[in-house]
């Protein structure tokens, strides 16, 4: 890799002009940093049973969902995206004042402006990085690393850091027992950086059907209906969804974008050793495997873990896959999501990056050591939504599994 040589500007494609000028080599955009952040607060299937009428069940039949995380009054979007981020970038082996642009996907940012990815831009300590957020909904890290590839292929960046970040659990009505069951809250991160090497981010694939555009949305707050005490009381501040259209368009979209993808780079669905998609219902990816004609076993899956994590998903299994050793040097693996809009994005990469370094990075970032700035004078509301509140208030602890726990977070949460 000469990424961190400088010569990916230099040699931007149709830079060199005239008789005997040496044919420009091909900017290549590999994944060279990976990582994740979870909250250590687990939300189980039991602790819902305890706040809407449903049960472990039909939960884990209709989705594979078992625990989702639950973001601490003190985290925030910026704040997970931020150690998410760091750890990424010391997986990359570079300094965060190396990124020449900061692409954020969410669609629970922590403010509507300034972007979530100007406060991490700070919080990393980076001063020279373009930063803005991308709103492609679950689809929004496969959106934003098509971007990265784009900018780096294109001369325009050298190091592009991408992060997914979301906490969703402050936008979810937990008296509606067909969304609040689904969602959690999480970040990952990845580092795209320029090399004439080859190998990398290949084929890409995006779709956007806006038919769907009212299948999964939260109606007020934006400039169609802005904050009221009407829209709050009427809960249209809270994430809705048509859960039977939004599977349908799922099932029908994910394995075709992942083949759209896979085509595009020259290969077939047989040459990927993994795919990576959105971790939204275990039915669903069961369908991609179908779709594509492959085994189980060659889905990466942690849905169950975290359940829907929005755009943080596809980041966080990501970074989960190459860290547990399912993907090797030389490995062809393809990242697919589909979220509201409809969107649908997929990209296929072939891994060039030793995949040890993502559990060093992890063990290097300590998540108590990254802080975003708050506002001056700023006293804000409790950000927790009351049930969760009540839930999280209750004496007793939280074992989080101990095969689960990223080094320097706490391994047992106590809810006192
Ligand atoms: C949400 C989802 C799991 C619901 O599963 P489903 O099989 O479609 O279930 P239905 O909505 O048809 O509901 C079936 C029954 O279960 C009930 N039900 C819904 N949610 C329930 C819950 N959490 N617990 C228990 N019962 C529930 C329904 O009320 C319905 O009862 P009824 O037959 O008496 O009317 C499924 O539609 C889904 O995963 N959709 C995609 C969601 C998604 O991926 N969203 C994110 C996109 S990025």
């Amino acid at each position: 890799m000469d990424a961190k040589n400088g010569t990916a500007a230099k040699q931007r494609p149709g830079a060199q002009h005239g008789p005997g000028a040496q044919q420009a080599r091909k900017i290549h955009a590999h994944v060279t940093g990976w990582g994740r952040y979870v909250p250590s607060q687990v939300l189980s299937n039991a602790d819902l049973e305890r706040m809407v009428d449903t049960n472990d069940e039909w939960i884990v039949t209709r989705t594979g969902i078992r625990e989702r995380r639950v973001a601490a009054a003190d985290e925030t979007t910026a704040s997970m995206g931020a150690v998410a981020a760091l750890r990424a970038i010391h997986a990359a082996g570079i300094s965060p004042k190396d990124i020449d642009l900061i692409l954020l996907a969410t669609l629970t940012p922590d403010y509507w402006m300034p972007s979530t990815a100007a406060l991490v831009k700070e919080a990393i300590g980076n001063d020279k990085a373009a930063a803005m957020d991308v709103a492609a909904a679950c689809s929004g890290f496969v959106y934003g690393f098509a971007t990265a590839q784009a900018w780096i292929e294109s001369g325009l960046a050298k190091h592009v850091l991408v992060i997914g970040a979301e906490l969703l659990t402050r936008f979810l009505d937990y008296t509606d027992r067909g969304t609040c069951i689904l969602f959690g809250d999480g970040a990952g991160a990845a580092v795209l950086s320029a090399s004439t090497e080859p190998g990398g981010a290949l084929g890409i694939e995006l779709t956007t059907e806006p038919q769907g555009a009212y299948m999964i949305w939260l109606p007020a707050g934006g400039a169609k209906s802005p904050p009221s005490a009407e829209t709050i009381a009427r809960g249209e501040h809270y994430i809705r969804m048509e859960g039977k259209e939004t599977y349908r368009f799922a099932t029908k979209t994910l394995a075709s974008t992942a083949l759209e993808s896979v085509r595009k780079s020259g290969l077939q669905p047989d040459d990927i050793r993994l795919f990576i998609p959105h971790q939204a219902n275990i039915r669903i990816i069961e369908a991609v495997a179908k779709g594509l004609d492959l085994p189980m076993d060659r889905m990466f899956t942690n849905v169950d873990k975290y359940g829907n994590t929005s755009a943080a998903s596809v980041p966080i299994a990501m970074a989960e896959a190459v860290n547990e050793g399912h993907v090797e040097v030389g490995d062809r693996i393809t990242i697919v999501a589909f979220g509201a809009g409809f969107t649908s994005g997929a990209v296929t990469i072939e891994w060039t990056a030793d995949p040890a370094r993502g559990q060093a990075a992890d063990a290097a970032i300590d998540p108590s050591d990254v802080h975003v700035r708050l506002p001056v004078d700023w006293d804000s509301v409790d950000p927790i939504p009351p049930a969760l509140a009540e839930l999280m208030n209750r004496p007793g602890s939280v074992d989080v599994p101990l095969d689960d726990v990223v080094p320097g977070e706490p391994q047992t949460v106590s809810r006192v």
